[in-house]
């Protein structure tokens, strides 16, 4: 059976207008990524993992992952900690923020977030899983979501036997990448025990993991029974895979259309983290956009010598100067509503 990606499913009471849900990662879930995803089909949208203790010192970093703005929504943020207390505040300040959705991470495998008993680890201490779900679904009015690893080991299955745990811990939905810990990213996401945790669970369960594609995503949704698909890795730099799986419609975008995607996404981001982090942060993307044989690999290489941003957008608009009108009419569309307001000025978060 076919599932329609257009078609509109809820967690709770919060409706979501498609089955393409854009994933949640550290380094590149900025802001103009989850708008850029909304646009091109996404229905959901999560911000990176935040640290609940960094939420609860104040850490103006991390305050900064809680500017929203009304366009991105609906919108999940993700908080990873291991103390229930801190967890249910850290969920607070997301709600307070405009979320609509508390995300909660069990599913990081590196080692700075494992050690101190977040994110996969929990995957192995179901009773601090349960006690951290709980706390937050009691702390919270906007529904709460998990999203885990199938477990720490290769092999493992304890995704199968937490997931319904957390369900009656309060959990309002579940995301699954079916590799474990120690996988990282490597070897293939096995949705076979999306199938299964779905049979487990009265609550939308989204697959994630390998999703590349129109076809994989519809061959998932209908082996898994899964409410929706989550996109990570395939939607770097790349909007035009989002716009592929949900219509079908897989035309290369001109060289115009992709510098002016990559110029959007440049501004925006060296407006939301300011100009010295934002300069850092957006060098990644370069080779992410100008990659899949649309540029010669040696324009990335000379982006990131380049100093400074007006001089990567002055390189890009010598490449492609067709690019300066889509640019324009993408900003246009895309004009900034205004952000959900902050108890402190904006400028104390760090960005903008
Ligand atoms: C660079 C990177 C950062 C990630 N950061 C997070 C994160 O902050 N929170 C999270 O739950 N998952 C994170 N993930 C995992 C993704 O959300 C997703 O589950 C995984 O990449 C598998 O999906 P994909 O095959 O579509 O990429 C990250 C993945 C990548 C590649």
């Amino acid at each position: 059976m076919q599932v329609d990606l257009r078609s509109s499913w809820w967690i709770r009471d919060v409706e979501i207008p498609t089955r393409l849900v854009l994933a949640p990662m550290a380094g590149v879930s900025v802001q103009a990524f989850r708008r850029q995803g909304r646009r091109y089909g996404a229905g959901l949208v999560c911000s990176e993992m935040v640290s609940c203790a960094g939420l609860q010192h104040g850490n103006e970093r991390t305050l900064g992952y809680l500017r929203i703005s009304p366009d991105e929504r609906p919108l999940a943020v993700q908080i990873f900690g291991s103390d229930p207390g801190v967890m249910a505040e850290a969920a607070r300040m997301v709600e307070d923020a405009g979320a609509d959705l508390v995300d909660i991470n069990f599913g990081c495998p590196v080692k700075k977030v494992t050690k101190t008993g977040a994110g996969a680890t929990m995957l192995e201490d179901h009773a601090r899983a349960c006690a951290v779900v709980s706390a937050v679904a009691r702390a919270v009015s906007v529904p709460v979501s998990v999203k885990m690893r199938r477990g720490l080991a290769n092999g493992s299955r304890a995704c199968l036997e937490l997931g319904p745990r957390l369900v009656e811990a309060g959990a309002a939905s579940l995301t699954l990448h079916p590799r474990s810990a120690k996988q990282m990213y490597t070897g293939e996401a096995d949705h076979s025990l999306t199938t299964e945790l779905v049979e487990l669970v009265d609550v939308p369960v989204i697959a994630s993991g390998d999703v590349t594609s129109r076809a994989r995503a519809q061959a998932i949704l209908a082996t898994t029974g899964a409410a929706a698909v989550m996109v990570g890795r395939a939607a770097q730099g790349n909007p035009w895979a989002l716009r592929e799986i949900i219509d079908g419609d897989g035309t290369a975008p001109t060289r115009e259309e992709v510098v002016a995607e990559l110029l959007l996404f440049v501004r925006e981001t060296v407006r939301e983290l300011g100009e010295h982090r934002g300069t850092g942060f957006v060098k990644k993307f370069y080779g992410w956009y100008l990659g899949h044989g649309r540029f010669p690999k040696a324009l990335k290489q000379e982006l990131v010598q380049l100093p400074t941003i007006a001089d990567v957008e002055q390189r890009l608009l010598d490449v492609a100067p067709g690019a300066a009108a889509v640019l324009e009419r993408l900003e246009h569309k895309a004009a900034v509503e205004e952000e959900v307001e902050l108890p402190l000025a904006i400028s104390a978060y760090g960005g903008g």
